[in-house]
């Protein structure tokens, strides 16, 4: 080949030349040991004496024009490689259909609500077993064999002795036992009837408050639940101690708060009656502080069970207890921070 056809053929393969892996190819083809040019140069001795300077020149030049258009077409190749990562690799941050984030369920929300107010007042968070024995849902909390509470129709049995508790304050006597007082305990946790409706589930939450101390007084149990009102509800929440019944408690109240929703001057949520029934509470019944041990001359108490999905469904306004549990995502994204 001469040093027009190697340039021409140069020019063609450089043009064509897509890649910095083709380009290396080039460069061996052209100016490798045994490459076009190399070999041009090599056949130099077989030229007369006096034309070899001349030809060296020349093919000295095209070397250099060689290397100083790989240079060049090496940077070209390098930047156009750069340019089509940054596209192939492109990250869409506009992108709207990624992975939903979960969310705290309204139940969670209303527990951590209270764990955090009660905790802030110095209470102790507890749990307890959720399969009990009926010494502690019933028997320990003056609950007589013959009580209607320990009904089939309500209470969810495994043997005789062994049941699902169906309320929070199977705790107060399991706490009791082991600890004496200044008590001041809240047991969150599920509790299980059986029961099912717009406003029962067979499985619920609950929680319980226990304060054992001396001089507990039925004022101490409102303020604290005044405390909770306030701040669950708002500061104009007013709390109202109906007369009510607990073997555990005694005197024993329903506690009604003013209606959410009205302010108290009635609506459809309230019945017109301006009240929303939330809880049931009471002093601690001397014969369940001495069933423990504890000298009831000595020591007086309070106690409250809180229906967590009774206080979501007046805080968000939900109609049906059953939306808790059935786990529709568009129910529960409404709670999405
Ligand atoms: N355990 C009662 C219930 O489930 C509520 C309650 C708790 C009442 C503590 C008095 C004291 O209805």
């Amino acid at each position: 080949m001469t040093i027009a056809e190697i340039k021409s053929l140069f020019e063609a393969d450089i043009s064509n030349c897509a890649s910095l892996a083709e380009l290396q190819e080039l460069k061996v083809k052209y100016l490798g040991k045994s490459g076009l040019l190399t070999s041009l140069l090599k056949s130099i001795k077989n030229l007369p004496a006096q034309e070899r300077p001349t030809f060296g020149a020349k093919v000295n030049e095209l070397r250099n024009e060689m290397e100083s258009r790989f240079a060049d077409k090496a940077v070209l190749l390098k930047s156009s490689e750069m340019q089509r990562r940054l596209q192939e690799e492109r990250v869409d941050i506009s992108l709207t259909d990624c992975p939903s984030r979960g969310a705290l369920h309204p139940v969670t929300l209303i527990e951590n609500r209270i764990g955090e107010l009660m905790t802030a007042l110095g209470f102790e968070v507890l749990s307890g077993p959720e399969i009990e024995t009926d010494y502690y849902n019933f028997e320990a909390l003056n609950i007589p064999y013959d009580h209607p509470a320990r009904d089939m129709q309500d209470t969810f049995y495994i043997t005789d002795s062994i049941l699902l508790r169906t309320q929070t304050s199977a705790m107060q006597a399991r706490v009791m036992e082991h600890r004496k007082p200044p008590l001041k305990i809240l047991c969150p946790g599920k509790v299980f009837r059986s029961d099912s409706d717009a406003s029962h589930s067979p499985v619920f939450h609950q929680i319980e408050g226990l304060v054992v101390d001396k001089n507990i007084t039925l004022c101490d149990l409102k303020g604290t639940l005044e405390y909770i009102a306030a701040h669950l509800f708002g500061p104009q929440t007013k709390v109202r101690f109906r007369p009510s019944f607990f073997p555990f408690t005694e005197p024993s109240v329903e506690v009604d708060l003013t209606c959410s929703n009205c302010g108290g001057t009635g609506c459809s949520l309230c019945k017109g009656t301006g009240w929303i029934e939330v809880l049931g509470a009471g002093m601690v019944n001397p014969f369940v502080l001495e069933n423990c041990g504890i000298d009831s001359k000595k020591y007086s108490g309070y106690a409250f069970g809180i229906g967590v999905e009774r206080v979501a469904m007046i805080k968000y306004g939900i109609p049906d207890i059953r939306l808790f549990y059935e786990n529709d995502q568009r129910f529960l994204k409404q709670f999405a921070k």
